[in-house]
């Protein structure tokens, strides 16, 4: 389901379109307002979180008429893969960037590992951004267009008790890298490592403090942190199959 209003703003109609996965809170809705500002028209996937897709962008649309819509859908299966692809290509008539971010992410202690309970980490942080490029890739070789994937600071160092986890993004490295060789010269793709941004929301904000203190630059990240680096990646034009740490310096530390 695509929404869109009906005119077309001919101001931004030559103007590059991202496409973003899971972009309708937090990383991806900031990803999203970055890209926006800086000229391009947006795509936002979202699968359950309707109204903040919306308010979304209503709010992009407002700032500059008809340059956001956003697409529902829940990308659970190959089919609705393509479905969302060609519906993103659809809204504008071109897809520039790819922004693969949205991720499940819980524990996955072992003695608990069964292929059900691991399903969702796998498809959405492996499975999925992997039938998204190929889906988009006739697309993005058209218009010469870039790939950035989310990945994890855990992918390399893997996060305690979420091997499920660690090992999909770990995997979504090695998608890039791929993705990089395989789709040059005319597509670049590069992924972001974030370290620690937002606490997931099932979470307390009660170790936070203890996360900072593993921070040389003694902060959390900002979804702003993220958005700036994606943009950078999306217009680098020597830049590919590159993992870009933006965690203020935490892998510096044991
Ligand atoms: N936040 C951090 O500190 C942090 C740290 C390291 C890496 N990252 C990575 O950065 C990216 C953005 O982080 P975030 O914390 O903003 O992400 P998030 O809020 O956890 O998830 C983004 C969106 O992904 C969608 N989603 C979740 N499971 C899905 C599934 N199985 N199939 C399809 N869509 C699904 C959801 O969309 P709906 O709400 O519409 O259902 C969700 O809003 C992610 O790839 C994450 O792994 C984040």
């Amino acid at each position: 389901m695509v929404r869109l209003s009906s005119t077309i703003n001919q101001e931004s109609a030559t103007a590059p379109v991202v496409f973003l996965t899971g972009a309708a809170r937090r990383v991806g809705a900031e990803t999203a307002r970055v890209f926006h500002a800086a000229g391009y028209r947006v795509v936002i996937h979202y699968r359950s979180s309707e109204p903040d897709a919306i308010a979304l962008v209503e709010a992009l649309n407002q700032a500059r008429p008809d340059s956001a819509a956003c697409i529902q859908s829940a990308l659970d299966t190959r089919s609705s893969i393509q479905a969302a692809a060609d519906d993103a290509i659809a809204v504008f008539g071109q897809v520039d960037v790819l922004i693969n971010n949205a991720s499940s992410f819980f524990p996955t202690p072992w003695g608990e590992i069964t292929e059900d309970a691991i399903n969702p980490l796998m498809h959405s942080n492996l499975l999925l951004p992997m039938a998204m490029i190929q889906a988009l890739a006739p697309e993005l070789k058209r218009r010469e267009g870039a790939i950035i994937n989310l990945v994890d600071i855990h992918a390399l160092r893997p996060l305690a008790n979420h091997p499920a986890y660690s090992a999909a993004k770990a995997g979504l490295v090695s998608l890039t890298k791929s993705a990089a060789l395989d789709l040059a010269p005319r597509v670049r793709a590069n992924a972001i490592a974030p370290g620690a941004i937002l606490l997931p929301e099932h979470e307390g904000a009660d170790h936070e403090q203890s996360l900072i203190d593993q921070v040389p630059l003694n902060r959390m990240g900002s979804p702003t942190d993220i958005a700036e680096a994606a943009l950078f990646l999306a217009t680098a034009p020597y830049i590919t199959g590159q993992i870009l740490a933006v965690d203020g310096g935490r892998t510096l530390r044991q």
